[in-house]
């Protein structure tokens, strides 16, 4: 049995990524992030509570579980520490938590460079969550970002001075206000020394748990089509969100990985800028946003609406090497007399079933559709497949034949207990 399994979006992100982590969870002895940082809104519902994680993996609720921040992942740790005391005060332990000594510290000046570069782009903005994302994986790869080793060292200030005066010579370029280094390595020499006992050798630890047979579960944040290099560039974020980055993002062997879960919204949304090829408004995306909820989870933005693309998912795929399927939000289709999925695209004549690099030629992409037929009945206390509606088994039947990936889970309602798993996975 597989010992490995790694969950992660298949489409824009929002997919329910926390959701099924934190329900598989129950059985691993590791949950560990392998990119991204609190651009992330995971939603986690178990006995009638709501809980919404940004920086901590969900298997954070389990005090058995190791939950680890991998190498990846750019870690502002103000919201860090803030996010740890919220659930503290909630009642849970957050014991057996680390950060990876190789990721990436993110700081106010890369929020900061955000907004602003955001602004100047206008009309083409990203629609950034306005986190620092970009601006703390700019440094990353342009060798100049500061590293959890490196921030509890005592060489730290040198470091930061250098930093800061970079980033306020940067921030002259747009006539904005330049930060107070004095002020500033006071404040994170505070955080730092509250950080220092989170911090390990994460490669070691997940190398030695593999090697002791552990449980690992690694949990993906946005989704592949939001992938620095598979995603639709330039409206995507800065990390690789698709299964390469596991193992780049934890320091584990690419042949460690076993078992790959794409989570797939039953229908499709996307917060930000960028096309969007089966995206539509009408009363039937009115009546899926109110019924799924769909506003942003770190953001609050409504999130746009389009119907099922199964060319998304197949090129998710492909990219991913998926093993297996999770359909989310299942029950927010009930009611609707038809429901359309998009078998293909068409543009400028060709028939095309993957998704092009160019922005330009995505944007021309039209919607291939077939039509199937709804389903009235409550779906939501179904505790397997066969108590679906013939319907709503016909419709994952076709996502499957689309995608050509079996649905081993689906997912009912946002509780935990409203999961449906068809496959022995631990
Ligand atoms: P993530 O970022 O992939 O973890 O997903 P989000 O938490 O941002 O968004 C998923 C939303 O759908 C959350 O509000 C979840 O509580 C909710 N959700 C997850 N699965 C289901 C489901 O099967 N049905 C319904 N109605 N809501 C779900
Ligand atoms: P989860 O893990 C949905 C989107 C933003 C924007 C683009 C770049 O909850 O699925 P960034 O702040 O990363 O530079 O923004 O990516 N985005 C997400 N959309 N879910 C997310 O995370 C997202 N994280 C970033 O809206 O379009
Ligand atoms: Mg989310």
């Amino acid at each position: 049995m597989s010992k490995t399994i790694v969950v992660l979006g298949t489409q824009w992100g929002d997919e329910g990524k926390g959701k099924i982590t934190n329900y598989l969870s129950e059985k691993a002895d590791y949950v560990v992030r392998y990119q991204g940082g609190d651009n992330a809104g995971h939603t986690i519902c178990f006995e009638n509570k709501t809980y919404k994680l940004h920086l901590l993996p969900s298997g954070v609720f389990n005090p058995k579980v190791v939950n680890i921040l991998g190498n990846g992942m750019v870690v502002n740790v103000r919201n860090f520490l803030k996010e740890i005391a919220n659930l503290k005060e909630m009642g849970f332990s957050c014991q057996n938590l680390f950060i990876s000594d190789r990721a990436q510290v993110l700081f106010d000046y890369h929020i900061k460079l955000d907004g602003l570069q955001e602004q100047s782009l206008g009309d083409g903005k990203i629609g950034t969550t306005n986190k620092g994302i970009g601006p703390a994986y700019t440094d990353k790869v342009s060798r100049s970002g500061i590293r959890f080793s490196d921030f509890i060292n005592p060489s730290f200030p040198e470091l930061f001075f250098k930093k800061v005066k970079e980033k306020n010579l940067q921030l002259s370029l747009y006539q904005a206000e330049k930060f107070d280094y004095n002020k500033l390595l006071e404040e994170y020499q505070k955080i730092a020394e509250e950080i220092r006992p989170y911090v390990i050798d994460s490669v070691t630890m997940l190398n030695e748990a593999l090697d002791e047979g552990k449980k690992i579960l690694f949990e993906g944040a946005q989704g592949t089509l939001l992938d620095i290099d598979f995603g639709t560039y330039p409206f995507v974020t800065s990390s690789n969100c698709s299964a390469g980055g596991v193992a780049t993002g934890t320091g584990i062997g690419p042949n460690k990985i076993k078992e790959i879960i794409g989570v797939v919204k039953a229908y499709n949304t996307r917060v930000g800028s960028g096309a969007f090829v089966t995206e539509f408004e009408d009363d039937i995306s009115r009546q899926i946003r109110k019924v799924g909820n769909e506003y942003g989870t770190t953001t609050k933005r409504p999130r746009r609406i389009g119907w099922f693309d199964g060319v998304i998912v197949n090129y998710s795929r492909m990219v991913n090497g998926l093993t297996g399927l999770a359909v989310t939000l299942l029950d927010v289709l009930t009611g609707l007399k038809t429901i359309k999925v998009c078998t293909g695209y068409e543009l400028n004549g060709k028939i095309l079933n993957s998704v092009p690099a160019s922005i330009k030629d995505f944007e021309s992409c039209r919607p291939i559709y077939e039509e199937l037929p709804g389903w009235d009945q409550d779906i939501t206390q179904v505790k397997n497949f066969e108590e679906l509606p013939e319907n709503a088994q016909r419709y994952l039947n076709r996502i499957e034949e689309i995608t050509k990936v079996p649905v081993i889970i689906f997912s009912v309602g946002p509780d935990q207990k409203q999961t449906v798993i068809r496959k022995k996975l631990f």
